[in-house]
């Protein structure tokens, strides 16, 4: 091996470790702004080392280097843009849209080393496709698998990158819609045979034609594969509601590492297939805690079965009865006299940026000698880990955070509960309602503490366009008004008393 290829080779070792080593910085808050520094420095070495060390067989680099250079000028641009002038309330659709740009590229990818197959001498031809495809795999312009009886994982590979990066592209790009608010769940007649019918198309055709068991031009079944991906992708998370989005956003997120790996395969490269392999296995993990959370099966999601019309437990309505206010001084003197509270942080606490008045009102808390804790619902919020990354930014006590299944029995011994901006993680619905979308979603039990106190600007409902009986409960009551103002009156309160 010449030095330039061990060099290569040296910088995709690099960028592998800082990949593994990054993502286990991320699983804690204190660590996790660093750890993706890591892993983008890692792979920024593996961009650049491919682009000025990669050679073909015949030490010929990489040409097209205006183009390459300009993609990564603009995706900098572009990218850094973005991020900078991002809401943290928009961050889930951005991620959506950015997984979304994943999937697309490994797609892309697979359009034209599809092409360059075709334009390889002597494969695809319509006699060979019904003889089983041959290839020649010294004339191919990509590498990999090295034996010609691989010629077919070869199509399999790029065949596969195709569907699932289309699949997780246009499946985003609907996420992206949903959760920005510009699209409404929408729910075919017969959807599930629909889907179910699609994905055994797209299965039939994979078999065709890695198969050749016929003699179509190879090129339509190719395009009639990428546009049933892309259909599929649109009807399988189009349905989805109710609060089931987070599971799909995370399946979406293995899809592109899966659509990623397959890249790697292809190119034989090793750091790709690292990423991709990382990014896949950790968004199954998360796809299963998810399902967990939502207390779903995984077959429903992939068929698209929960659909998110808010058939049941009342749509959108007001209509459950009487439900009383409470001022802010009588929420400070209970709050100063309580024990304990629990603070249950949801989608509105982002909306309204409340994070650090939230901190502020715990340390007068505190100074007040009330234990407080924050209780962290799974699916709280727009993505995956939420409200940890909004509490984190606040400086929030990592160990203030407690998980569902461990706050759930303290709700007993607590005097107060203050849910902010949080809606569908704490409705009972999701326990007693079998009509109910959210119908076996477990959920916060605060109705188990002594004091309920909700805050949020209107009676109207959060994500799952459902009703909230535990807004009429009498223990419950209600603190309108933006969270952010509302807290900032409530600390000024506290500091009186
Ligand atoms: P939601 O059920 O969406 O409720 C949020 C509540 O915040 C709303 O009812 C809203 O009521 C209130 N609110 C909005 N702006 C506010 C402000 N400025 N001040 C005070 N309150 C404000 O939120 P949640 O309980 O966090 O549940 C999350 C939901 O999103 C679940 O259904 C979940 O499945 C879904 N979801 C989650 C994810 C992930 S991965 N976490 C992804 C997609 C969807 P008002 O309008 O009356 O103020």
């Amino acid at each position: 091996m010449d030095l330039q290829n061990f060099i290569l080779l040296l910088s995709y070792l690099i960028g592998s470790i800082t990949f593994i080593v990054g993502l286990k910085m991320l699983s804690h808050p204190d660590t996790a702004r660093k750890g993706n520094l890591i892993a983008a420095a890692g792979m920024s070495i593996a961009i650049f080392a491919t682009i000025f060390l990669y050679t073909f067989g015949a030490e010929e680099h990489l040409g097209n280097k205006l183009w390459i250079f300009g993609g990564l000028l603009i995706g900098t641009v572009v990218g850094t843009m973005m991020a900078k002038k991002v809401q943290m309330t928009a961050m889930p659709q951005m991620v959506s849209l950015f997984n979304g740009m994943g999937g697309a590229c490994a797609a892309i990818i697979s359009i034209v080393e599809f092409k360059h197959l075709q334009h390889a001498p002597k494969m695809l031809s319509i006699e060979n496709l019904t003889n089983g495809i041959q290839f020649n795999l010294d004339q191919l312009p990509i590498e990999g698998f090295g034996q010609p009886e691989h010629a077919g994982l070869k199509l399999l590979t790029i065949l596969l990158g195709l569907v699932i990066g289309t699949v997780s592209f246009s499946g985003s790009i609907i996420a992206f819609g949903k959760l920005n608010g510009n699209l409404k769940d929408r729910v075919l007649p017969a959807q599930q045979v629909i889907n179910i019918g699609l994905l055994l198309v797209i299965v039939a055709l994979l078999v065709i034609m890695v198969g050749g068991f016929t003699s179509l031009n190879p090129q339509y079944l190719f395009w009639a594969l990428f546009a049933i991906s892309v259909l599929y992708g649109v009807l399988f998370v189009m349905p989805i509601g109710g609060a089931d989005m987070p599971v799909v956003i995370s399946l979406l997120n293995s899809f592109t590492g899966v659509a990623a790996a397959c890249g790697g395969f292809l190119y034989d490269n090793p750091v790709m297939l690292t990423g991709g392999i990382l990014v896949g296995s950790a968004g199954t993990i998360l796809t299963i805690l998810m399902c967990k959370a939502m207390n779903r099966s995984l077959t429903n999601v992939i068929v698209g079965a929960f659909g998110g019309n808010a058939a049941g437990g009342g749509a959108s309505g007001e209509s459950g009865g009487s439900y009383k206010e409470i001022s802010m001084s009588d929420t400070a003197v209970l709050m100063a006299y309580s024990k304990k509270v629990v603070i249950v942080p949801g989608y509105g606490l982002a909306v309204a940026q409340a994070q650090h008045t939230c901190h502020e009102l715990e340390k007068v808390l505190d100074e007040k000698g009330v234990e407080v804790a924050y209780a962290i619902h799974p699916v709280a919020g727009r993505m995956p880990g939420h409200m940890n990354v909004l509490l984190a930014e606040a400086d929030v006590s990592y160990d203030k955070l407690k998980e569902m299944e461990e706050i759930n029995p303290e709700f007993a011994q607590t005097d107060v509960v203050l849910i902010l901006g949080a809606n569908d993680v704490v409705n009972p619905a999701a326990k007693n309602d079998p009509s109910s979308p959210i119908y076996g979603m477990p959920i916060l039990e605060v109705e188990h503490a002594q004091h309920v106190i909700v805050n949020k600007r209107s009676m109207k409902p959060g994500y799952a366009g459902i009703e909230n009986a535990l807004f009429f409960q009498p223990k419950t009551s209600m603190l309108f008004g933006d969270a952010k103002k509302v807290l900032q009156d409530l600390v000024s309160e506290l500091k009186n008393l």
